[in-house]
């Protein structure tokens, strides 16, 4: 993509924040990478529904600005998500409302409960609490972003990445809007999960037809327990890495399937015998 279409696409996708109350203020950001590795991103500290196309900043691949803009603060989260994922030219981050609320009460969206999320998004992990801009948020969310097209960030909001802007924003959008239905389902008593074996059918036809490939189903989550579906070895974040970046809730209280708390136990036995 050019840099003249990267800054009108950003200024619109910040609109479509803005109407949608992904964002208030001047939250959120969002940046495509060019084809020759430079970066465009929204600067810091300006509302998303007010930007104009000059007001955009340009980087080079490691987020030296190249030109007198101000690139967002977050723009390390991004240039991780870039360097993770080859495959990505685009990145949202924005604190929707139904989404947030997942972060903030210590919640992954990652219950297999909609068909078309398993086939087009996949289960959407929590990445542990970082201060925003720094080291601690990026490293939270290094071992996550390989295998999620979209990620919590506990007490803080939503980014959601893909081959382009449109992707990305997309993915932002399915995930609002499952967490929004799976908010309503519990106060309608409850949701119900998808069986085993139509979840394995599910990831089936979202390979066969390329929505997701492979190295989505190295998820830690919901999904990957119910459909027995073994990972890749060695891409898949320990157990214990996972489980003490993520999943906690204020009062640090996590919980465990007996299958991950045997994993667990196993793990600790094993480290203490080496
Ligand atoms: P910036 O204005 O620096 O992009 O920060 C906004 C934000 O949402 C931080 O989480």
């Amino acid at each position: 993509m050019d840099e003249q279409t990267a800054r009108r696409e950003i200024v619109n996708i910040g609109r479509l924040l803005y109407e949608r109350s992904y964002v208030v203020s001047s939250d959120g950001n969002v940046s495509v990478r060019l084809d020759d590795g430079r970066i465009v991103a929204t600067p810091t500290m300006m509302c998303k529904g007010r930007m104009t196309e000059d007001a955009l900043a340009v980087t080079d691949a490691d987020g030296k600005p190249l030109g007198n803009r101000k690139p967002s603060s977050e723009l390390a989260m991004h240039l991780l998500i870039y360097h993770e994922r080859p495959d990505v030219m685009a990145v949202c981050h924005a604190h929707p409302p139904h989404g947030t609320a997942f972060a903030v009460a210590g919640l992954a969206i990652d219950q297999p409960i909609l068909s078309e999320v398993i086939l087009t998004l996949g289960c959407v992990p929590l990445a542990a609490y970082g201060t925003p801009s720094t080291d601690e948020l990026t490293e939270a969310m290094r071992p996550l972003v390989k295998h999620h097209n979209a990620l919590l960030m506990a007490n803080h909001g939503a980014v959601a990445y893909g081959s382009d802007l449109w992707q990305a924003f997309d993915r932002l959008e399915t995930l609002e809007h499952t967490a929004r239905i799976a908010i309503l389902a519990r106060m309608l008593g409850g949701s119900k999960n998808l069986p085993a074996d139509a979840i394995e059918k599910l990831i089936n036809v979202r390979e066969a037809a390329g929505y997701l490939g492979e190295s989505a189903r190295c998820q830690a989550c919901g999904y990957l327990h119910e459909t027995q579906l073994s990972c890749a070895s060695g891409d898949r974040p320990a157990a214990t890495d996972y489980y003490e970046r993520t999943a906690t809730n204020g009062s640090g209280k996590i919980s465990l399937t007996r299958e991950e708390l045997v994993e667990l136990l196993s793990q600790a036995v094993n480290r203490g015998e080496s």
